[in-house]
């Protein structure tokens, strides 16, 4: 099997990282054993253990998960150690939530027993999270991994008015990510889209269907209780272009935009990202030679209805 010479490395790169896409995706992307063999010497040397886990911290042994007092949260894992289990979700499901940041807003927002809303649960970590804090969840996704996941598309959710007490939504960002086949994936829409009318914004089809998905979740939830919505900016290089030139989405600012129209805005935290990435000095080589910039941190977007 062939070396990827640097063509190839900023291709995928251009692909997959200027977006946004979140840890998990690192599981299917890694290497074959053989390609690893022929690593040139110009590859900068790549710590596996520090791959898994940034800071090496192992399983079992992570920092205790005490309440974050700032707006700029930071763990050093994609999962805690709570006292029954050392992962919630999974690790190998592309685009699985940090599941601190769930606790966080589990612990400010909600009580023991209280009702918490994750239509787009994916691998099921807002569940792990709810069981680890006797929270009662209800998830669903287009493409449950699980049989405690609900298939569902979420722009019409089958629950009555204000009849939950919590919502946690972590939706595609973009098209960076190929969740399923299914054509109702909103990450088959791209929120660099160019308008096809004068009154469209860019990616029109992308926030409409957020839209209507954050007015459901405005629906069911209980007056006076919260929704939190974790999402990154996307950046997408011009094909063919010079360095530096491609479509920023400001995606953040879109959807706290449109929330604000009927939620009552709460806080905007930064997530630091530890996507293993973003450990690669080959990723960060082409951002400066491209001229763009590496996804660092996620919104976390508290709102209350
Ligand atoms: C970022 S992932 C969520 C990850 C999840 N929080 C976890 O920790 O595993 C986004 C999810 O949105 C789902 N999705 C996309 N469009 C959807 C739709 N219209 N209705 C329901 N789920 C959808 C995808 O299948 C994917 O699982």
């Amino acid at each position: 099997m062939s070396t990827p010479n640097r063509d190839d490395i900023r291709k995928k790169i251009e692909q997959e990282l200027a977006s946004g896409a979140k840890s998990g995706d690192k599981q299917k992307r890694r290497p074959q054993r053989s390609q690893k063999r022929q690593r040139p010497d110009s590859k900068p040397y790549i710590n596996k253990k520090l791959q898994r886990n940034p800071q090496g911290i192992r399983p079992g042994k992570r920092p205790p998960m005490g309440i974050m007092t700032t707006t700029l949260w930071e763990y050093p894992s994609q999962h805690y150690d709570s006292s029954n289990s050392t992962m919630q979700g999974s690790k190998d499901y592309i685009g699985a939530t940090p599941s601190w940041v769930i606790y966080q807003l589990l612990k400010r927002y909600t009580k023991e027993n209280d009702i918490v809303i994750d239509p787009m649960c994916g691998s099921g970590t807002t569940i792990d999270v709810c069981k680890d804090l006797n929270r009662k969840p209800i998830a669903f996704d287009l493409n449950p991994q699980r049989p405690d996941i609900k298939k569902n598309d979420s722009r019409k959710l089958p629950l009555e008015d204000d009849s939950v007490d919590f919502a946690f939504i972590d939706p595609p960002y973009s098209t960076h990510v190929d969740y399923s086949d299914d054509d109702r994936c909103i990450g088959k829409l791209d929120a660099g889209q160019q308008p096809e009318h004068d009154d469209e914004i860019m990616g029109h089809d992308y926030y409409e269907a957020m839209d209507s998905v954050l007015a459901e979740l405005y629906r069911v939830l209980k007056p006076g209780k919260h929704l939190g919505l974790y999402v990154s900016d996307s950046w997408k290089k011009k094909k063919g272009g010079q360095p530096g030139e491609g479509t920023f989405m400001p995606i953040g600012f879109e959807l706290f935009a449109m929330m604000s129209q009927a939620f009552t805005p709460v806080d905007i935290i930064c997530v630091v990202r530890h996507n293993t990435k973003l450990q690669r000095g080959n990723w960060h080589k082409a951002a400066e030679e491209e001229n763009f910039f590496l996804r660092g941190f996620n919104y976390l977007l508290i709102m209350r209805k």
